[in-house]
């Protein structure tokens, strides 16, 4: 049982992981900011957890919520005493690895909001490990990303692959893995398994398409706005929010013409979260680079027919002109999380369907409703 603190942990796969570390007994500082997410998704996997509250951001000896800013040395020291500080304000134990989530993802807006994205996910990011240094803590886990590898040239894409970003948001994961390799002694020629000659703890995972929701439609991912990913546009479809699903491009070099990913159930990634915090408290120090995806590629047409399956709703859909920026496939070779972690995916299409219907269903407006 470890003490960890998690940033944006009210979002959409960190509210899933936080839920899976409480399932395993590990106590929790949640600190976000709710610029993407809402504290009612705390509240949810607390009470799912079967936590009882005993305070504002308060759940006994197992979590506490801190509302605060991953780029302030304030926001990030309150979370570090919230775990140390004994008595009703602490956990009474002392913060020993940190998964960071907080930043932002959304492709478009990076390209139009450069500057706000290097801020929050590099100079955030560089914050943190300041501050994690100052409460001699040097176990990190990191939300890296698929979008690393850019027009992979193999497919399915290794962890050995060029990184090779497309876009802003891109080049802000590929400058914070480098800043982690440094931080951790492993500099520019860092390979997948290392050593850490600095005592550093690190696993940089890099996720594929995360979707879906937790089964019993309590806790789910809530865009705001108009989503640009594939499965919430899917799922608002089926709930009447959006008239039809446009697909975008179907003359790409794949089995139907339409774009195929490497989909994989949040709650899959939530247990890879819990299994690469857990193999980095038991071993040596090191630097991990892991993909963290099924290994199958699904086409978008087959997404839209398997929601419609799972909703019993129609999913129109209308075909249009390819996204710039697209690649016709990406999917991960997951061979290395198998064998470092003994972790691979767990539920398929239908189950993600299923799960991301019970949460669109029950919450059409997400946590606003
Ligand atoms: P999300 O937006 O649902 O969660 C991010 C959380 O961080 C939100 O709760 C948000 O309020 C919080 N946050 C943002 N800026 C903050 C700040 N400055 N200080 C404190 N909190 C802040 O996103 P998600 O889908 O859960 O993604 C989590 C991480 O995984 C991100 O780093 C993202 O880049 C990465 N990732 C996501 C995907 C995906 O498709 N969802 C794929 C690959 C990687
Ligand atoms: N698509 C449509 N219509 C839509 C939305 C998407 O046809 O309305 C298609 C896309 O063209 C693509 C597929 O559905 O072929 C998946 O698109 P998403 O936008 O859901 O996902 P991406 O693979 O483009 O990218 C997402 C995140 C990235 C991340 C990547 C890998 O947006 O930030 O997954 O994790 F890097």
């Amino acid at each position: 049982m470890a003490t960890v603190l998690i940033t944006g942990g009210a979002g959409f796969i960190g509210s899933h992981t936080c839920l899976v570390l409480l399932q395993a007994g590990h106590r929790l500082v949640i600190l976000d900011d709710f610029s993407n997410s809402s504290p009612r998704a705390v509240e949810r996997l607390a009470e799912l957890a079967g936590l009882i509250p005993t305070g504002p951001g308060s759940w006994g000896d197992a979590l506490r919520l801190v509302q605060g800013d991953i780029r302030h040395d304030h926001s990030l020291d309150l979370a570090f005493a919230a775990a140390q500080s004994s008595g009703p304000a602490g956990l009474d134990a002392p913060v020993e690895a940190v998964i960071h989530f907080a930043g932002l993802k959304a492709v478009g807006e990076s390209v139009a909001e450069p500057l706000r994205y290097w801020d929050v996910n590099l100079h955030g990011s560089r914050t943190l490990l300041e501050a994690m240094e100052r409460h001699s803590c040097r176990c990190l886990v990191f939300s890296s990303s698929a979008t690393l590898y850019g027009y992979p040239e193999t497919v399915p894409i290794p962890e050995t692959a060029p990184v090779q970003p497309i876009n802003p948001y891109g080049h802000t994961k590929a400058a914070v893995e480098m800043l982690l390799a440094d931080v951790a002694g492993c500099g520019a020629g860092a390979t997948a398994e290392m050593e850490s000659p600095n005592g550093w703890r690190i696993a940089r995972l890099r996720y594929f398409n995360p979707v879906g929701a937790h089964p019993s439609g309590q806790i789910g991912e809530d865009p705001d706005g108009i989503p640009n990913n594939l499965f919430p546009f899917v799922s608002q479809v089926a709930v009447g929010r959006r008239p039809s699903l446009r697909v975008f491009g179907s003359d790409w070099p794949t089995p139907d013409g339409t774009g195929v990913r490497d989909y994989i159930h949040v709650m899959d990634l939530a247990e890879g979260h819990r299994m690469a915090l857990e193999a980095l408290l038991a071993e040596e120090p090191q630097l991990l680079t892991l993909n963290l995806g099924s290994g199958r590629g699904i086409s978008v047409l087959e997404v839209a027919r398997a929601f419609e399956a799972a909703s019993g709703r129609p999913i129109p859909v209308e075909l249009v002109a390819r996204r710039p920026g697209d690649a016709a496939v990406t999917v991960a070779d997951p061979a290395l999380a198998a064998r470092r972690l003994g972790w691979r995916t767990q539920l398929g299409l239908d189950a993600i369907c299923r799960d991301g219907w019970a949460w669109q269903s029950a919450n059409p407006h997400g946590y606003a409703a």
